[in-house]
């Protein structure tokens, strides 16, 4: 289960790319733009406020998500849906999916489906965390493959969900896109204080973590939890009160239909 308040935490870290991935997308008067995993919204009404002639349209599989959106009251059509479910409509110029299909398997195909179903000259713009292999994700992992943790957190632990700049482009390129592909090492000063976890901590559990919490008992949880935050307390040592948190974010934005008709 998906909790807004966790994730909204690091709000101002968490939405950085979304805004990066958003210059790079140059339409000027879309007929419909869909954010698929809008997750509480905040990030779609930015949409709403740079396209407002346009209709908006924010999809995410979880209802708490969903029900925290709607209640912003912004000129967005929010609704429960799966990614892997939706088709674009004839008049979609713009989709945009911002630290989604991370955990989507498979979603590489669905990018080529939704690039070959849009209109031409649609913009498809997506942003995906690249730190599978960083010191965060590493120690959960070791953590989780100790044998009280192992057997419960083994199959839900995931080997790189995601794929390299280069291989997003050439599978959209191959499929008559013009793209452009870039990574960034965001690098974030996260502050820590001597009676709160540590942030990274605090990071993961709006994201990573979910699917450890809910497959733990109580004590279970609490005591996994106490271990990872000693491995991360190594990582990512306390200095002058913060944390230094590099984050690498994988961007994709591709353009349907060949650049001759789009010039
Ligand atoms: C890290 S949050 C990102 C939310 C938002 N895009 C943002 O940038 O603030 C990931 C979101 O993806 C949603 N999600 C994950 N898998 C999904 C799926 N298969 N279909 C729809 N939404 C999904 C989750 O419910 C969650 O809200």
């Amino acid at each position: 289960m998906w909790d807004p308040t966790a994730y909204l935490r690091y709000g101002d870290e968490r939405s950085r790319p979304f805004h990066d991935l958003l210059a790079r997308v140059d339409a000027d008067h879309p007929r419909r733009v869909v954010d698929l995993g809008c997750g509480p919204g905040t990030l779609t009404a930015v949409l709403a406020a740079r396209w407002p002639d346009s209709r908006v349209v924010g999809l995410d599989s979880s209802p708490e998500m969903i029900a925290r959106a709607t209640a912003l009251d912004v000129p967005v059509s929010f609704q429960v849906a799966d990614v892997r479910d939706w088709r674009p409509d004839p008049d979609n110029d713009v989709v945009l999916s911002n630290a989604v299909l991370q955990w989507v398997p498979g979603h590489r195909d669905l990018l080529v489906r939704w690039a070959t179903e849009l209109p031409a000259g649609a913009w498809l713009a997506v942003q995906v965390p690249g730190n599978f292999d960083a010191p965060s994700h590493r120690a959960l992992r070791e953590v989780a493959g100790h044998p009280p943790w192992r057997a419960a957190l083994t199959p839900l632990l995931r080997e790189a969900p995601v794929a390299d700049p280069a291989d997003y482009a050439e599978s959209l390129v191959a499929v008559g896109c013009t793209v452009d592909a870039w990574e960034t090492t965001y690098v974030h000063l996260l502050a820590a204080g001597p009676d709160s976890a540590h942030p990274v901590l605090t990071w993961l559990e709006g994201t990573a973590l979910r699917p450890v919490r809910a497959a733990l008992d109580a004590a279970g949880w609490s005591a996994f939890r106490a271990a990872l935050a000693v491995r991360l307390s190594e990582a990512y040592p306390v200095r002058h009160g913060q944390v230094y948190f590099p984050f690498r974010r994988i961007f994709l934005v591709a353009r349907t239909g060949s650049a001759q008709e789009n010039s």
